[in-house]
């Protein structure tokens, strides 16, 4: 059975985006690619940097379905009010490490500060959640590395 395309959700973690103070440039950056490889974008929502409200809706999308893939962008860094990592673990049910570390050993061949980075990745229902970077070189990076795994993924879980 042929599972494709799969439904993708973003969530963009950012105070002054929220604000309306920044353009987000990330949530598109990562819809475009998504796009680019045949993914179909049902959601995307930008929230403050707020856990609560962050593992509310990650929770929401994995409980009614709506996505098979969620990707973030944002909050993953060591500002004082980063917690995307926080709250994807929140509402975790099974975690998923090697994602991330596969990001952040392909990212550290692009620049060191990669070890910064704070992303996980879970499972939650039949949702895969992955955090990436706030920028979007990073995110560009991080997602055109990862995607040709996700596939294979995608269809064990789903
Ligand atoms: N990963 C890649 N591929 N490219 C980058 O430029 N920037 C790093 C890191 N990972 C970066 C990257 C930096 S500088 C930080 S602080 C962390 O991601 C966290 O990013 P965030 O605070 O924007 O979420």
């Amino acid at each position: 059975v042929v599972k494709r395309p799969f439904r993708a959700a973003i969530l963009t973690s950012s105070d002054s985006g929220y604000a309306g103070e920044r353009e987000d440039l990330s949530g598109p950056a990562i819809r475009k690619i998504l796009e680019n490889n045949g993914y179909e974008v049902v959601h995307t929502i930008l929230l403050p940097d707020d856990r609560d409200m962050l593992a509310a809706e990650m929770a929401r999308i994995a409980d009614e379905g709506i996505a098979e893939l969620l990707l973030t962008t944002g909050g993953t860094g060591f500002s004082p009010r980063d917690c995307m990592p926080e709250a994807t673990m929140d509402i975790s049910e099974r975690m998923v490490p090697g994602i991330p570390e596969a990001i952040r050993a392909y990212s550290m061949t692009i620049t060191p500060r990669a070890m910064l980075s704070r992303a996980t990745a879970c499972i939650r229902k039949q949702t895969l959640i992955i955090n990436l970077p706030g920028s979007p070189k990073a995110v560009k990076e991080s997602l055109e590395y990862i995607l040709p795994s996700l596939q294979h993924g995608l269809e064990i879980l789903t």
